[in-house]
């Protein structure tokens, strides 16, 4: 896998904070609902995990906005496709039909991407590794083994996945990729995070999307939160299907319910149900690791 490390700058008049987002799918205002809440709550770097394009269309746009608020990337299944050019999305779902719905989104996702975006997108790393106040972290968009994989919480499993952390010295990692966000803590200075998406609602019921803030108030503790951003989705809804947009990806972001993908979830997730935890905040204390700047 190609990892990249980032630098970390230490401001002591300013708290850490940073934004990590993924899943745009082409959703141009709640893309731009996510940046505006993140920059509000004081984020000087916002991180984007990849899946910038998809169902709505409006590729070349949604790059363009990504180039000009981001500074951290990395590729998505959705990237690295488009980077080499290829027809299938590589979402990985176990549902075939899930997985053909969904190249039928990759279709309409590389509309409009200039050959110079492509360019761009073979540039992004597979993951990250960020230096934060509190010890490293890694992002990536499915999880830290492969692109694609989907990290469901009702299937995580904290044995597999902190040796991982212990063994790298990182305190925690953030993907993407299934569209559900949750948080876990898998020991005391430890914890994995999905941060949602963007570009749609987590099948709730709520037209809300999501994304996760990682602030740090002191040196050494890192409080990891899950926000929930409304935008004008009906105006949205509306502008998609004056362009063609099949109704199968646009009334999801009317209904917070999804009408794809649903086959490939877990038997906990496939349920509609409100209450995810987009309201808690995870603390971890990382006192012996503190990275000076
Ligand atoms: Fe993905």
């Amino acid at each position: 896998m190609n990892v990249t490390n980032a630098n970390y700058i230490s401001d002591e008049a300013t708290p850490w904070r940073m934004a990590v987002m993924g899943g745009a799918y082409g959703n141009v205002p709640a893309l731009k609902a996510c940046v505006e809440d993140a920059i509000h709550h004081g984020c000087r770097t916002l991180a984007f995990i990849g899946d910038a394009i998809g169902c709505c269309g409006h590729g070349g746009e949604i790059l363009e906005l990504i180039r000009q608020h981001f500074s951290l990337w990395v590729a998505g299944n959705h990237e690295q496709q488009a980077a080499a050019g290829q027809a299938r999305c590589a979402c990985g779902y176990s549902s075939p039909e899930d997985e053909r719905t969904a190249c039928d989104a990759f279709a309409i996702a590389q509309r409009g991407i200039t050959d110079d975006q492509r360019r761009w997108l073979a540039t992004w790393p597979d993951q990250r590794v960020v230096p934060t106040p509190a010890g490293q972290i890694l992002l990536c968009h499915g999880s830290p083994d492969r692109t694609n994989e989907f990290l469901y919480e009702s299937e995580f499993s904290s044995a597999r996945w902190l040796p991982m952390l212990k063994k790298r010295e990182w305190v925690g990692f953030v993907c993407t990729h299934t569209g559900l966000p949750w948080m876990r803590r898998l020991g005391p200075n430890d914890f994995a995070m999905n941060c949602g998406v963007m570009g749609k609602p987590d099948h709730d019921g709520d037209t809300a999307v999501h994304y996760a803030l990682l602030e740090a108030p002191s040196p050494g503790e890192l409080r990891l939160s899950l926000r929930s951003v409304g935008y004008d989705h009906a105006a949205w809804a509306q502008e998609l299907r004056s362009q063609g947009i099949p109704e199968i990806f646009v009334s999801p972001l009317e209904t917070g319910v999804w009408t794809t993908g649903v086959a490939s979830l877990p038997e906990l997730e496939r349920k509609v149900y409100s209450g995810r935890r987009c309201c808690e905040t995870l603390i971890l204390r990382n006192k012996n690791e503190v990275i000076k700047g």
